[in-house]
């Protein structure tokens, strides 16, 4: 593997294209060089650079980094929201040409629950487009609505629920709709802290339930010690970049105070700090 294992640490001194395959098994999401300048009337900006990772199946992986490292402009390229402009993504090994219902997305802020219609409908908004037949479709939206834990809530509209409870709605429309993997960019970013915390045991949970290869975006690094089994560091930016992956072997759910969740704390966040004041 093109990269020096420091400690826990596995850091980045080389492109990773094809890398971290097992066996003949291809990873489910591969970035391989990956690239994006946005030109826009300021002129050009390389928002991302030279990116490859590989995800695999039913893995969690976190993206951390500081504001304008290019997070987003990542994710945005995996859900074929933006074109790669450099490098390619491959989805099980074919290109990613556009959005799919192979990914699901779990927004920042919740204004893409549709406020016309209640909890259930926008659950299962996904599978009337698909042609899913009404009772079949409440029945797998009941399902969904319980698996996040909003049992009985259903028949409120969006301005009906807290935050924290849209964004478990949105969860639970993104998982409807079966996809391969979840793409979360920052999805508990603007709730309250014990919000979040518990949010973060559900999505656990689900995670554990479901074994969704997920996406994950965050700044909080204490969320992406709690959630990963990796977490991916980025380089700030022009040209953001993936720094360092630090694996996160520890058992869920997981016990924040603990010695070895502190010690991955301290790495992850060592490398942030480098980040945030200068130091490459
Ligand atoms: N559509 C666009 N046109 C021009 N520049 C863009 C566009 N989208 C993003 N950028 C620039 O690309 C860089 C990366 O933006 P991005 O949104 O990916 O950052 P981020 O890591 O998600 O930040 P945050 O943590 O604040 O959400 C920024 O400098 C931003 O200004
Ligand atoms: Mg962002």
């Amino acid at each position: 593997m093109p990269g020096r294992e420091v400690g826990l640490l596995v850091l980045q001194t080389a492109p990773r294209w094809g890398v971290e395959r097992t066996g003949a098994a291809v990873a489910l999401v591969s970035l391989q060089g990956v690239g994006k300048t946005f030109s826009g009337r300021t002129g050009a900006w390389e928002a991302v650079r030279d990116f490859s990772l590989d995800l695999a199946e039913g893995e969690f992986f976190c993206l951390l980094g500081t504001s304008g490292c290019g997070k987003t402009t990542v994710l945005n390229m995996v859900a074929g929201f933006e074109a790669p402009t450099a490098g390619s993504i491959l989805l099980d090994g074919a290109p990613v040409e556009g959005p799919g219902a192979d990914r699901g997305v779990v927004f920042q802020g919740h204004d893409s629950l549709y406020d016309w219609l209640t909890a259930l409908d926008n659950i299962g908004f996904g599978l009337r487009l698909r042609g899913m037949g009404r009772a079949e479709r409440r029945d797998k939206a009941e399902h969904f609505l319980r698996m996040v834990g909003l049992n009985g809530q259903g028949a409120k509209h969006p301005s009906e629920l807290s935050g924290g409870m849209k964004q478990r709605i949105q969860i639970a429309r993104a998982l409807a709709n079966d996809p391969r993997m979840l793409l979360m960019d920052e999805p508990f970013g603007a709730l309250d802290a014990m919000t979040r915390a518990v949010l973060q045991g559900e999505l656990s949970r689900i995670w554990a339930e479901t074994k969704k290869t997920v996406l994950f975006i965050t700044h909080d690094i204490e969320e992406a010690c709690a959630l990963a089994t990796r977490i991916g560091v980025m380089r700030r930016g022009p040209g953001g970049t993936l720094k360092a992956i630090v694996p996160v072997d520890l058992p869920f759910p997981r016990e924040r105070t603990s010695d070895a969740f502190m010690r991955v704390f301290r790495d992850v966040h060592g490398l942030i700090h480098d980040e945030i004041h200068g130091a490459h």
